[in-house]
């Protein structure tokens, strides 16, 4: 696992392959198997393959999320704040067990911000995506995950960027 985490890096140029069902059953099975609050499970996800799909919602907010127009899948997640009050956390770990899973199975992958985000008319990214998607008015978007197989090798993160200092035992 460590090995993953140290080799996983955000990967934004794809090769025009597709990602075998197996794979994105694969990915769809980490997050729903991810651990919730109170097991509420208040997520959603939206696999998107359909390049015309991918290619409005890249367009979905100013910064970020061009790239994936030309990934070959996007799974939008969302979370119901009706289920849960912690579903930002819930749809979060959901997100990056999917990028892991990933890592795991030779594809690469970037989570696109969509929370919080705005376009450049002031609307939300959350609601440009929802209307792309069709999604029910009580859901909010969290982001968009762009996985497919990486173009290039990215060089893994070396021992030199830990940031010990961050770590405090036992008080700060
Ligand atoms: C919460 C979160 C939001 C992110 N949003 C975006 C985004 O909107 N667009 C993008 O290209 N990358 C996004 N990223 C990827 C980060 O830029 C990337 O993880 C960071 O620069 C570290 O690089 P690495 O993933 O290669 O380790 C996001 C990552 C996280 C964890």
């Amino acid at each position: 696992m460590l090995d993953l985490i140290q080799k996983r890096r955000s990967t934004r140029k794809f090769t025009a392959d597709k990602v075998e069902q197996e794979k994105i059953d694969q990915l769809l099975k980490a997050a729903l198997w991810s651990p919730t609050s109170k097991n509420n499970r208040p997520w959603e996800f939206v696999v998107v393959e359909d390049s015309q799909t991918l290619e409005q919602l890249s367009q979905c907010k100013p910064h970020g999320a061009s790239f994936l127009a030309n990934a070959p899948l996007g799974i939008v997640v969302l979370g119901d704040a009706g289920k849960s009050d912690v579903w930002v956390e819930d749809c979060s770990i959901a997100s990056i067990l999917m990028q892991m899973t990933a890592e795991s199975i030779g594809l690469g992958s970037t989570w696109i911000q969509i929370r919080l985000r705005l376009d450049e008319e002031g609307s939300t990214a959350g609601d440009n995506v929802k209307e792309v998607i069709n999604a029910p008015e009580n859901l909010e978007v969290l982001g968009i995950m762009a996985f497919g197989y990486k173009a290039k090798e990215r060089q893994p993160y070396s021992e030199d960027v830990l940031l010990w200092d961050r770590v405090h035992y036992e008080k700060f």
